[in-house]
């Protein structure tokens, strides 16, 4: 989906897209991978390792660890790194 650049008055950055579990996730420069997540409606990120529930962001400003994603492997707090164009994001697993 195409979002204006000018929505309701305000000037918005342009649009990058990134994957999440290969799907195309839109998201504004500027734009955390948690945010762009959450406006796209994919709240769960990842699974609890005690019972399977899903998790997801929670604090949002890099307390909670709740929002546990994977980029080239690597775990990685989707609420303190930035979206970018053709980033390849992997729900969090179980932790
Ligand atoms: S939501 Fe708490 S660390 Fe990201």
């Amino acid at each position: 989906m195409s979002r204006d650049l000018r929505m309701d008055g305000v000037l918005r950055p342009p649009e990058i897209t990134f994957t999440f579990a290969g799907q195309p996730i839109s998201a504004r420069q500027g734009e955390t991978i948690a945010m762009a997540l959450w406006v796209a409606g994919q709240k769960a990120l990842r699974n609890s390792s005690k019972d399977g529930a899903p998790r997801g962001v929670l604090c949002n400003m890099g307390i909670c660890y709740e929002c546990l994603v994977r980029i080239e492997g690597a775990p990685v707090r989707a609420c303190m790194v930035l979206a970018t164009e053709g980033l390849n994001v992997e729900p969090g697993g179980k932790s």
